[in-house]
């Protein structure tokens, strides 16, 4: 089978047997997976298997009740088991009839089924996917409090302050029109940090910026918990949940795509 026309990588991909399907088979941490770049090789050694899955459900980096009293175990079972899972399960179902996408990592196969604006049918369930994922990792039991260093740094220089950058982040989520997500980017061309609101699905990744926070604000996320008290919700979140442990060292990584000032070159 030829590799896909859009996607280059994939190399971090494992393959998965019709085992994987059930839901009480899942395992409890595995990687992205794309079941077709390793088949051939696979089928040579298990002629009985046939490989179906794609994408594995990854679990968030807690046990599901270590965000209460702030998010509840129920929110987490309800939230990550059903509607996370259920964006994987259809998503392997959408490309198992399409060989066009085989070979794509997850933000690949984002950015191809973006199509500049005019989605494919498997955008939603692939950025669904992402943005949990995301969103499990932009948490930690014991969060809230506020970044150091030089995340901080660029939040006071982009923002004048953090508790401007606080407000301004809470005012987007309550002021975001149906579901959708709250993002603090990098913004690769501008070179600055940025609030963004985006709807349904989409995420930043389709606009090339470099995703450093999201929230997430569809019903499903908070409506057990708060019911329709999005603001309380909002700041929860900012207040005992946000792990800025987690964003300073994406804020890290992404320093690596983009200059933020002058080099400090150590002088001998
Ligand atoms: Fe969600």
């Amino acid at each position: 089978m030829s590799r896909s026309a859009f996607c280059s990588s994939g190399s971090n991909l494992v393959p998965k047997t019709t085992e994987a399907l059930n839901p009480l088979n899942r395992p409890k941490k595995h990687h992205y997976l794309n079941g077709r770049q390793r088949t051939n090789l696979y089928q040579k050694n298990h002629r009985a298997s046939k490989v179906l899955a794609y994408y594995g459900l990854r679990s968030p980096p807690y046990k599901l009740d270590a965000l209460e009293p702030y998010m509840s175990q129920r929110t987490l079972e309800m939230h990550w088991g059903e509607h996370h899972g259920g964006y994987v399960d259809a998503l392997n179902k959408q490309l198992a009839k399409n060989d066009l996408l085989y070979g794509c990592t997850l933000e690949e196969l984002i950015k191809v089924t973006y199509n500049n604006g005019n989605p494919l049918p498997e955008f939603n369930n692939a950025a669904q996917v992402w943005n949990h994922d995301f969103f499990w990792e932009s948490m930690q039991p014991g969060g809230g409090s506020s970044p150091i260093l030089g995340l901080l740094q660029q939040i006071e220089k982009d923002f004048g302050s953090f508790t401007n950058f606080r407000e301004k982040f809470i005012d987007a989520a309550l002021k975001l029109f149906g579901s959708g997500w709250v993002w603090l980017v990098l913004k690769r061309e501008e070179k600055h940090l940025a609030i963004v609101k985006t709807s349904n699905a989409v995420n930043p990744l389709v606009w090339n910026d470099i995703p450093i926070l999201n929230l997430d604000m569809w019903e499903h996320a908070y409506y057990l918990d708060y019911k329709n008290d999005k603001a309380k919700y909002a700041n929860v979140f900012m207040n005992h949940l946000v792990s800025w442990n987690a964003a300073m060292a994406r804020m890290a990584r992404a320093q690596a795509f983009v200059n933020l000032g002058e080099p400090k070159i150590p002088v001998a």
